[in-house]
């Protein structure tokens, strides 16, 4: 077991508690997989590592104490007055000082590195939504949501905003928190070193789809993401694959899906709602809610609310093969 393994497993051990309400494997801040993630991760466990020591020492005078009282009730003499207030001005105020010293300038000097602009970083937008999250790469005019691709080994810098109330951007794997402020724009650095889903969360109560508000960063080899960031420009799956599918765009066009939702290459251009031009590609409906198959998105369609309630998607009643026309034009985006 290497030493990394042996304090993580240590550290999960200390938070096995605290999360054995979550069911699944939760994303660990204690698991970095970039640079960014790491200088967060040491920092953590230099707060530990204190917190751990001031814990067993004060642990032990206590001990001590018990045993030193205990005895002197035995011996019946007389409690011996301290000669001096040298060991109350060191326990009590140098050494926590000292350590509080040592944790601000850690902190402040992490916090700086985190903030460090890179020259060829990569520009991604992304927005808290009610309650999901509009993804932007400005620089390719390309849209998508809930599914953030990145290149592994390139530094990305993330413009964080919202259009509604705070939320908080959170990928444990990846980085540290920083909230998306209506009428601010914050930027969050990041770079994965290695390929993977990494999940992400809003770290901040927003609503009452708050829990439901997660996203994935898939972190690709360079080539992958320049392919897909080149097919996701070029607006594929446009034209429909079927019969079907194309009457299902005509279907979406005409009804008030196009109202609120936006497909690269055709007449729906709307921002309410999340832009579909890649739709069939994603693993998910509705920021990680449910899976992204057929009947889940026939459920979608019909009863949003009841499928995430408070959501800003209305019911849209549909034939029964005008609902099947969408969904095969849906699933054919990608
Ligand atoms: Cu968005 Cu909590």
């Amino acid at each position: 077991m290497t030493a990394r393994r042996a304090r993580l497993r240590a550290a999960s051990l200390v938070l096995a508690l605290g999360m054995a309400a979550c069911g699944q494997d939760p994303p660990s801040m204690l698991d970095g997989r970039g640079p960014e993630a790491r200088s967060v991760e040491n920092v953590w466990w230099l707060m530990f590592a204190l917190a751990a020591a001031v814990y067993v020492v004060v642990s032990g005078f206590i001990v001590v104490a018990i045993v030193r009282g205990r005895r002197r009730r035995e011996d019946t003499e007389p409690a011996k007055e301290p000669k001096d207030d040298t060991f109350i001005w060191f326990g009590g105020i140098v050494v926590p000082v000292v350590i509080l010293a040592v944790l601000a300038v850690v902190t402040i000097r992490t916090t700086q590195e985190l903030r460090k602009t890179e020259p060829d970083e990569l520009r991604i937008e992304v927005t808290a939504k009610r309650w999901w999250w509009d993804v932007r790469y400005p620089d390719a005019g390309v849209a998508t949501a809930t599914e953030i691709h990145i290149p592994v080994g390139r530094p990305i810098d993330i413009e964080l905003m919202s259009d509604n109330v705070i939320h908080s951007f959170w990928v444990p794997e990846l980085a540290g928190k920083v909230d998306t402020i209506p009428g601010q724009r914050n930027h969050l650095r990041l770079e994965a070193t290695e390929p993977g889903e990494y999940r992400g969360a809003c770290a901040e109560y927003c609503g009452i789809q708050h829990a439901n508000m997660s996203y994935l960063v898939i972190a690709e080899e360079p080539a992958d993401f320049e392919r897909w960031l080149a097919r996701r420009s070029a607006g594929a799956g446009v034209t429909p694959a079927s019969e079907q599918a194309a009457r299902g765009q005509v279907v979406f066009n005409r009804e008030a899906c196009a109202g609120c939702h936006a497909v690269k290459g055709t007449p729906a251009t709307a921002t309410i709602g999340p832009d579909l031009s890649d739709f069939g590609a994603r693993q998910t409906i509705g920021s990680l809610t449910a899976p992204n198959d057929s009947a889940t998105l026939a459920r979608w369609i019909t009863e949003p609310q009841r499928m995430k309630p408070g959501n800003l998607m209305p019911p849209t009643a549909l034939s029964g093969d005008d609902l099947a026309a969408v969904i095969a034009y849906l699933e054919g985006l990608e």
